[in-house]
C-alpha cells in the first residue's frame, strides 16, 4: 500500500508556498505569540504531511489542496491565502479514514504536528516530549483549550485567565514595594554595565549602540539592508545618546527639526547621519567584546588587560603573565559579589565598589503614539539599588533562582564568560525581585481560583484541574515577561514598521540559539501597560483564543495525549502501536533545548508549585517539576541535570561533562548517532508493519544525512520518499554563525528491509531508481531541489531496501560515497533523456561540471540578479551528489559568495563585456587555458563563440581539444543540455550555447550541426 505522500502527485510546490505564507508578517499562527520555543514547524506542512501519508496515492489533488490545506491558489498557480487560518474539511471518507488512525510525534515541541492532526480529526494523537517545558507548554495549547472546549467552557477559560491576570497585575502595581521602584510614566530603562577605569577612576559607562530609534518607513527587510552601508530613506523617528560633561545626552531630531518624518542619508556603521547636507556623527560603541577593548568615555584611555597576579591594569598584554580581558573580569566579581551579597555575607556598598556594576541610561516614555527618550538620572539609578536592599540575604528564599547554568555550555550560553552562571544573574535587582514578587502573586492566585471554583460547587478534580490551567497560563505569561526583560536583551533601535512604538518589543532573550553579552540592556517597567505583565497576558489569552476554537471546532472526537516521556525508550506507550509517527527530532548540533529552555523551567517550576518550610514543593504538574523517590519526592533542579544526556542532539561538551572525561569530538558523535538509532528502534517499535514514519530534518551537513538514514535503516526503516518543505523563518534565528536552515527535508520511511546484495550491485539499482524516478519526477512538473532531492530518495530507498548490504560495513560512507552520486549521475541522465539529447547527461563525469549542470537545470533564473543565486542550503544540497562542498566549490570558482548567498558564475548576457567579465570572475585566461573543470572549457568556448567568427571559433577551439579533448567534449555535453528545453529561454547562456554548437558542427547553424550530428 501506498500513499498519496509517496505519490509525485504530492503538490510540494503548494505546501510550500502555504508554509511561506505563514513566515510572513502577519502569517504566524497566532498561539506561537504566546511563547517562545525554537524550530517550530509551519502548520500548513504540518498537516499537509498527516493528511497525505493517511490517504491512498489516487485521490483528487484539487480536493486535496482546497478542502485540506485550504489554499486558494490562483491561476498562476500562486496560493493567496494564509492556509493554516482555516480549519480543513475533508470529505466524510477521507475524515472517516483519519478517525481510524493513530498518530504519534515523539519530539513534539510546541506541538504543530499533534494540533494538526486533531484539527484533520485522526482518532487518536499522542505528543510526546523529554523537557518538562515543552511539556508544559504541549498542555497549555493543546489540551487544556481541547478539555475546556469539550466542556463548554472555552471562552470562560479565556476570561477566567484575563480575570486573573489582571488580579495579579494590580497585585503587583500596588505592592509598595514596586511602587517605589519604577516611575509610573516610564516604559522602559535603558540601562548596561558601568566599569571603574583603570586609569582615571571613574566609572565608565560601557554603550554598544548610541543609537535610540532608527526608525525607517519601509519594510523591516528595508531596515536591515540598511546595516550595511549608507541609505537614504525617511525616518519617521530618529534620536541617540551622546556624551556630555560626563553624562549621558539625548539628541532626538524629530524634536529637534519639528518634523515627524525626516528624509536622511544614514550610515549606522560609520555613524552619520545627513540631513539637507548637514552632517552629524552618532558615536561609536566604547566597547568591542571581541577585540577585548574598552574606551573610557572620561578620560579616553583604552581600558584591557589585569594581571591575574598582580591586578594592575596594562594596555599591552605583559609576556608571561596570566591576564583576564578587565571587563570580564570586573563583570565577574560582580557576579561573584552580587551571590556573596544575596547571601547576607557582604553589604551593599561593598558590593557597590566592584569595579562593574549595571546603570541606567536612558528612559523611554510613550506619549501620544510616539516615544520620548531622556537621560536617567542619579535617582533612577538608584532605584536598583532599592531593589537590591530588598533581596539582602533573600538568596535563601526558594523563589529566586539560584539554579546553575550548564558551565559545559558556553557554546551556546556565551555570557558564562562573563560570570553569569546561575539564572537569577540573568536580571537585574529590581528585575530580579519584580519577577519574584510576580511568583508569589501568581502561586496565590491558583489557590484562589481553586477556592472560587469549589465554592460554585465544582467537583475537587474539576477545581484543581482548572486551577492548574490559570496558573500554567499565568505563569507562561511570567516567562514571556522574564524573556522580554532581561540584561541579556539588547535595546533594538532599528525597526521597518514605521511607528517607534513597534520598538517597545523588538526582540527577547532566546530568539537566539543562545543567549549572548549585550551591553545596553532593556528593563521595562512591569506594571507599564504596554510593556508590563499584563501586556503579556494580553499575549497569551490572545493565542489562547486563537487555539481554543482550533482544538475543539469539529475534531472532538479525538483522543488527545500528551505526556512526558523519551523518545529512546517510549515507556508510557507500552505496546501500542501507530499508524502513522509523524515527527520532527532535533537537528544533530542546533539547539541545545535542554539547557537554553532552562530559562524558562526555574520559573516554571516555582510558579506552578508551592512553598514549604522555605523549600518548593509538589503543587500543579509534579510530574515535570518532581522525581518520586520511594514515597518522597525530590525536586529536580535543572532539566540539564536531569535530562540534558537524553536528548538527541551532537553536544560535545554534554558528552565531556557526563562521561567525566576529556571525550572527543568523534566521541560525541558516536554518543549523538547511539542517541539518533535508539530513537528510530523505538519508533519502529511503536509503528504498525503497515504504518508510515515521517521524519522532517533540516540540517545542511551531508554527514548528517548519513547519520539520519544510517539510523533510520539499521532500525528497519528503508527510505521511500524524500522532498524539501519550506520550514521556519530562521534566517534571523541563525544569523549568528550558522547556515540557513529554511528547508527541511521530509523523508517518508516504511518498516521492513529484505535481503542482501553486493554493494555495487545496490549501487547500480540506485542509479537506475534515481534516473527513473527523476524522469517521472520531470514528467509531472517537479523541478527545483525538489527534484533533486525527489531523486535522492530513489536511490536512498534502493539503498535500505535490503537488509544487508555485503562489502559495507558503514552505511553513512556508502550514502555519501555512493548513493549521492548515484542521485546526481541518475538525475543527470534523466535531464539528457528529457531534454531529447540522447544520453549525454550519462557521461558528464566531472563533479564540478555535474554541479554546474544541476545548478542551471534545478534552479530558476533570477532577472533581479540576472542568474542563479542559492542559498547554503541549496549549495549543500546539490553538492550532495557531486561530492563538493560550498569551499571546493567557491575554489573552483563555480560559485560566488555575495553576502550570506552564492552566486553561480554563468554568462549574464550574450555581449563580449559580459563574458569578459565572466571569465575574470573564473580566473580564466582566453590567450592561455588552463583548464580544471568542463565548465572552464564550456565558458572559453562561448567567450569565442561570441568574439569570433566560425574560423576563428574553430581555431580556438581545436587548440583547447589540444590542451584538454576530454573536458573540451565534456563541455559540448553540457552545451547540448542547455541548448533544450529545462533551461528558460531568458538565459543567456542556451543562446550562447546554441552559438558554439553550430560553430563546432561547422555549418554555421544548429540545424546544421544537429544535421550533421
Ligand atoms: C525540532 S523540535 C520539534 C519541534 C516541533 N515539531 C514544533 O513544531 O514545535 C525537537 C524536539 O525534540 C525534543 N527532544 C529531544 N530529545 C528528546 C527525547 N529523547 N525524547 C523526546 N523529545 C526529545 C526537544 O526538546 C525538541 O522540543
Amino acid at each position: 500500500m501506498s500513499s498519496f505522500l509517496e505519490s509525485p502527485k504530492f503538490p510540494v510546490d503548494i505546501v510550500n508556498q502555504a508554509a511561506e505564507k505563514e513566515k510572513k508578517g502577519g502569517g504566524r499562527p497566532e498561539h506561537w505569540e504566546m511563547v517562545f520555543w525554537w524550530t517550530r514547524k509551519p502548520l500548513a506542512s504540518a498537516r499537509a504531511v498527516l493528511a497525505a501519508a493517511a490517504l491512498p496515492p489516487d485521490i483528487d489533488v484539487h480536493t486535496f489542496v482546497t478542502q485540506v490545506l485550504k489554499a486558494k491558489v490562483n491561476l498562476k498557480g500562486k496560493v493567496e491565502n494564509v492556509p493554516h487560518r482555516e480549519n480543513p474539511s475533508p470529505p466524510p471518507e477521507w475524515r472517516e479514514r483519519f478517525a481510524k488512525m493513530k498518530v504519534l510525534d515523539p519530539f513534539a515541541g510546541f506541538g504543530s504536528i499533534p494540533l494538526e492532526a486533531m484539527r484533520l480529526g485522526f482518532g487518536e494523537v499522542v505528543a510526546v516530549e523529554l523537557l518538562p517545558t515543552a511539556y508544559i507548554f504541549l498542555k497549555a495549547v493543546l489540551e487544556y483549550p481541547k478539555w475546556a472546549a469539550e466542556r463548554g467552557l472555552g471562552e470562560q477559560l479565556v476570561r477566567d485567565f484575563e480575570k486573573w491576570g489582571k488580579w495579579v497585575t494590580e497585585q503587583l502595581a500596588s505592592d509598595p514595594d514596586i511602587k517605589e521602584l519604577y516611575d509610573p510614566d516610564v516604559a522602559v530603562y535603558i540601562g548596561t554595565w558601568e566599569i571603574k577605569c583603570p586609569h582615571c577612576g571613574k566609572y565608565t559607562p560601557l554603550i554598544g549602540n548610541w543609537w535610540l530609534a532608527r526608525v525607517s518607513k519601509g519594510s523591516s527587510e528595508e531596515a536591515e539592508e540598511e546595516e550595511e552601508g549608507t541609505k537614504k530613506k525617511i525616518f519617521s523617528r530618529l534620536a541617540w545618546m551622546d556624551w556630555e560633561n560626563g553624562t549621558i545626552k539625548i539628541v532626538d531630531l524629530n524634536k529637534e527639526l519639528k518634523r515627524s518624518q525626516i528624509e536622511a542619508k544614514l550610515n549606522s556603521k560609520q555613524g552619520y547621519v545627513e540631513v539637507n547636507g548637514t552632517k552629524r556623527t552618532v558615536r561609536k560603541p566604547n566597547i568591542d567584546a571581541r577585540r577585548e577593548t574598552a574606551t573610557c568615555l572620561h578620560c579616553g584611555n583604552q581600558i584591557r588587560y589585569i594581571s591575574l597576579k598582580t591586578g594592575k591594569h596594562s594596555i599591552e598584554k605583559p609576556k608571561g603573565e596570566e591576564t583576564e580581558w578587565y571587563v570580564k573580569h570586573a563583570l565577574k566579581q560582580w557576579n561573584q559579589l552580587l551571590e556573596e551579597y544575596l547571601n547576607g555575607k557582604i553589604d551593599l556598598e561593598k558590593l557597590l565598589q566592584n569595579p562593574a556594576r549595571p546603570t541606567l541610561l536612558a528612559k523611554v516614555k510613550v506619549r501620544k503614539g510616539d516615544l520620548e527618550f531622556e537621560p536617567a538620572t542619579n535617582q533612577d539609578t538608584e532605584k536598583l539599588w532599592k531593589a537590591l536592599e530588598k533581596l539582602k540575604g533573600k538568596l535563601s528564599d526558594p523563589d529566586i533562582p539560584s539554579e546553575p547554568i550548564p558551565s559545559y555550555e558556553s557554546r551556546s550560553i556565551w555570557i558564562l564568560a562573563y560570570g553569569f552562571d546561575k539564572w537569577f544573574k540573568l536580571f537585574n535587582p529590581r528585575q530580579l525581585l519584580t519577577l519574584v514578587k510576580l511568583v508569589k502573586l501568581v502561586r496565590e492566585a491558583g489557590k484562589k481560583i481553586e477556592e472560587e471554583k469549589l465554592k460554585e460547587g465544582w467537583s475537587n478534580d474539576d477545581a484543581y484541574e482548572y486551577a492548574e490551567m490559570i496558573v500554567s497560563y499565568l505563569a507562561i505569561s511570567l516567562i514571556k515577561q522574564a524573556d522580554y526583560n532581561s540584561v541579556v536583551l539588547a535595546w533594538n533601535p532599528a525597526t521597518g514598521y514605521g511607528s517607534a512604538l513597534a520598538l517597545l518589543h523588538a526582540g527577547h532573550t532566546l530568539s537566539f540559539r543562545g543567549i549572548a553579552m549585550t551591553w545596553n540592556f532593556v528593563d521595562y517597567n512591569f506594571t507599564f501597560e504596554r510593556v508590563g505583565y499584563t501586556k503579556f497576558v494580553s499575549l497569551v489569552c490572545e493565542g489562547l483564543s486563537h487555539i481554543t476554537p482550533l482544538t475543539a471546532s469539529s475534531n472532538i472526537s479525538t483522543k488527545l495525549i500528551v505526556i512526558l516521556d523519551d523518545a529512546l525508550v517510549l515507556s508510557s506507550l507500552r505496546d501500542e502501536k501507530y499508524d502513522l509517527i509523524i515527527t520532527d527530532p532535533p537537528y544533530r548540533d542546533d539547539v541545545p533545548y535542554t539547557e537554553l529552555s532552562d530559562f524558562y523551567y526555574v520559573w516554571l517550576k516555582r510558579a506552578l508549585s508551592d512553598v514549604s518550610d522555605k523549600k518548593l514543593v509538589a503543587r500543579f504538574l509534579s510530574e515535570a517539576f518532581f522525581k518520586p523517590v520511594g514515597a518522597t519526592y525530590r525536586e529536580v533542579r535543572t532539566q540539564w541535570e536531569e535530562l540534558a544526556p537524553r536528548e538527541v542532539g551532537l553536544n560535545v561538551g554534554r558528552v565531556k561533562y557526563f562521561k567525566g572525561k576529556e571525550a572527543t569530538e568523534d566521541e560525541a558523535r558516536g554518543y549523538f548517532i547511539n542517541l539518533l538509532s535508539r530513537s528510530f528502534l523505538s519508533m519502529r517499535r511503536a509503528l504498525k508493519d503497515d504504518g508510515i514514519l515521517v521524519t522532517y530534518y533540516a540540517h545542511t551537513d551531508p554527514e548528517a544525512w548519513e547519520e539520519l538514514i544510517s539510523a533510520g535503516w539499521r532500525a528497519g526503516f528503508r527510505v521511500s520518499a524524500a522532498f524539501p518543505v519550506s520550514t521556519e523563518s530562521v534566517q534571523r534565528v541563525t544569523a549568528r554563525g550558522k547556515a540557513a536552515l529554511d528547508t527541511s527535508i521530509v523523508v517518508v520511511w516504511r518498516p521492513g528491509v529484505k535481503g542482501e546484495a553486493l554493494w555495487d550491485e545496490v549501487y547500480r539499482d540506485a542509479l537506475v531508481a534515481a534516473e527513473e524516478r527523476a524522469l517521472e519526477l520531470l514528467r509531472a512538473g517537479r523541478a527545483g531541489v525538489d527534484l533533486f532531492v525527489g531523486t535522492l530518495a530513489a536511490t536512498l530507498s534502493a539503498v535500505t531496501s535490503r537488509e544487508k548490504i555485503v562489502g559495507v560495513d558503514d552505511v553513512g560512507r556508502f550514502v555519501r560515497e555512493r548513493a549521492y552520486p548515484a542521485a546526481a549521475r541518475g538525475l543527470a541522465r534523466a535531464v539528457s533523456r528529457f531534454v531529447g539529447g540522447g544520453e549525454a547527461g550519462e557521461e558528464v563525469r566531472d563533479a564540478g561540471a555535474l554541479f554546474y549542470m544541476l545548478a542551471k537545470v534545478l534552479l530558476p533564473w533570477s532577472s533581479r540578479a540576472r542568474g542563479r543565486v542559492m542559498d547554503r542550503s541549496t549549495v549543500h544540497i546539490i553538492g550532495f551528489g557531486t561530492g563538493l562542498d560550498d569551499k571546493e566549490l567557491t575554489g573552483m570558482k563555480i560559485v560566488e559568495k555575495v553576502g550570506s548567498e552564492f552566486r553561480l558564475l554563468e554568462p549574464r548576457g550574450e555581449e563580449r563585456s559580459e563574458l569578459v567579465e565572466l571569465l575574470r570572475a573564473r580566473e580564466l585566461d582566453s590567450s592561455r587555458p588552463v583548464l580544471r573543470s568542463a565548465v572552464d572549457a564550456l565558458h572559453l568556448l562561448e567567450y569565442y563563440a561570441a568574439t569570433l567568427d566560425v574560423k576563428g571559433f574553430r581555431e580556438q577551439y581545436e587548440k583547447l581539444r589540444s590542451v584538454n579533448a576530454v573536458l573540451v567534449d565534456e563541455a559540448l555535453r553540457l552545451a547540448r543540455v542547455f541548448s533544450g528545453r529545462l533551461v528558460p529561454s531568458v538565459d543567456p547562456e542556451r543562446r550562447l550555447c546554441e552559438r558554439v554548437l553550430s560553430y563546432v558542427s561547422g555549418a554555421g547553424t544548429l540545424e546544421g550541426w544537429l544535421g550533421g550530428a
